[in-house]
């Protein structure tokens, strides 16, 4: 079964617990925590210590997406404030087995994520030592773009790539109903959704919606 990832960046930043308590009563899988550090990105979002406070408020798994130079410096805030997944990007790492191994350190779930420009095969290296692949479907760093649909081909070519490993597809902007659908066919295992979710009248019903029941 597809699991959902609500994106706290389009959320209402001054109600964010009412958001997080709402979205898992909806039926959310996983919160998905953006992290942008204003120089891998043109942003910035959310530090730990709004990670260990927002923790507290639910009982589902932290996704936290670290869209950040030099993600090992970051790694550990994150692991300590509770994360449960962390995913780094690809792009911003010089030798991702140190960050592999430094999220592992800390028991926990490792993801890469690779920009709609990078070669998916530029993955193959890791596919033996991670448990998630976050395939962005939009340049990472503002939420409400628009899904890029070369995006479904690279999910078939990851799916071919990860055979028998046991890892799984996560798909990452401008998702919506329409292209929820096109993402599982191709083998998703999670999708994120922001603007989707949070700017919908009723989160249980786009939530399901996403899901396909
Ligand atoms: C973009 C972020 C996404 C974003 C998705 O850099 O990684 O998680 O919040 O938002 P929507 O669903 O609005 O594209
Ligand atoms: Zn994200």
């Amino acid at each position: 079964m597809i699991k959902i990832a609500p994106s706290i960046l389009a959320s209402n930043f001054l109600c964010l617990k009412d958001e997080i308590i709402s979205v898992e009563k909806a039926g959310a899988d996983l919160i998905h925590f953006d992290v942008m550090d204003g120089h891998f990105v043109d942003n910035i979002t959310f530090g730990p210590m709004i990670l260990a406070q927002a923790k507290n408020c639910v009982n589902i798994d932290f996704d936290v997406h670290l869209m950040v130079q030099n993600p090992s410096k970051f790694i550990p805030w994150y692991a300590k404030a509770g994360a449960d997944i962390i995913t780094f990007h690809l792009e911003a790492s010089n030798n991702p087995m140190t960050e592999i191994n430094l999220i592992k350190s800390f028991g926990l779930k490792v993801g890469i994520s690779v920009k709609p420009q990078t070669d998916v095969n530029e993955l193959l290296p890791y596919i033996d030592y991670i448990d998630l692949i976050l395939i962005m479907s939009v340049n990472p760093g503002f939420g409400g773009q628009s899904f890029n649909t070369d995006t479904l081909n690279r999910i078939s070519k990851v799916k071919e790539m990860i055979k028998n490993n046991n890892i799984f597809i996560e798909v990452d902007g401008g998702i919506n109903k329409e292209n929820a659908k096109l993402c599982i066919e191709k083998g998703a295992d999670i999708l994120v959704a922001g603007t989707t979710i949070f700017k919908s009248e009723n989160y249980k019903k786009i939530i399901d919606e996403l899901k396909g029941v």
